[in-house]
């Protein structure tokens, strides 16, 4: 085989093995989003009912920690929550976040659902390779119970005392409230 072709063909193979790897990447990150999502919305959902608002700022304070871990531990990866405006400051971006927090609301902007918004990287995270990923969390009905523009005093009064710096109100259904945050070292 002239070399020519032997050498492109290799190039394709590894193009292609590196693509199929990021393909991969990416699908291993949605499920981990979503198993993430899906169990938060759940307790948060069981503990509004039960037990009220106020109880439900309890479960969130304590559970959406702990869930998170479970679920990095369980998939070999990281995730976490992230937003332009946190309530606990532990789940502050990075500059990474932060520009792609600032993309999806350019992408939103320019006409793309909330819901779709989506970004892949590999880059750097603190001098290492490592795959990112980020899904963007839209604002629902019942979170305005929390978030929103009109939280009332009692639920408010506690929110302040756990989270004296928080930032996460004044939202409307349809915004983008933060995003899933995906690392994974290669
Ligand atoms: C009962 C009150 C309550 C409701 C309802 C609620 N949240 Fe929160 N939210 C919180 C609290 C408390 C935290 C801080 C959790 C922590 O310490 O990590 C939080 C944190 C977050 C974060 C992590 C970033 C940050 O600000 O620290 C996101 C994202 C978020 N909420 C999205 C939502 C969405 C989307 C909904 C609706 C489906 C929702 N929340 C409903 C109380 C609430």
């Amino acid at each position: 085989m002239n070399y020519r072709i032997l050498i492109s063909v290799i190039l394709g193979i590894s193009s292609f093995a590196v693509m199929a790897d990021n393909e991969m990447m990416i699908k291993q990150s949605r499920q981990a989003v979503k198993a993430l999502a899906t169990e938060l919305k759940a307790e948060l959902m069981a503990a509004m009912q039960k037990a009220g608002p106020i109880e439900a700022i309890k479960v969130c304070n304590t559970r959406a920690p702990q869930i998170s871990k479970k679920i990095s531990e369980l998939k070999g990866l990281n995730v976490r929550r992230t937003s332009l405006k946190t309530r606990n400051s532990a789940n502050k971006a990075d500059d990474w976040e932060h520009g792609v927090l600032q993309q999806f609301e350019q992408r939103k902007r320019n006409g793309e659902a909330a819901q779709t918004l989506e970004y892949s990287q590999i880059t750097e995270v603190n001098g290492k390779r490592a795959f990112r990923f980020m899904k963007a969390i839209p604002t629902g009905e019942i979170c305005l119970t929390c978030h929103g523009e009109n939280v009332a005093p009692e639920i408010k009064a506690k929110i302040k005392q756990l989270y004296p710096e928080d930032k996460a109100t004044g939202f409307r259904v349809g915004d983008i409230r933060g995003a899933f945050t995906v690392v994974k070292p290669l």
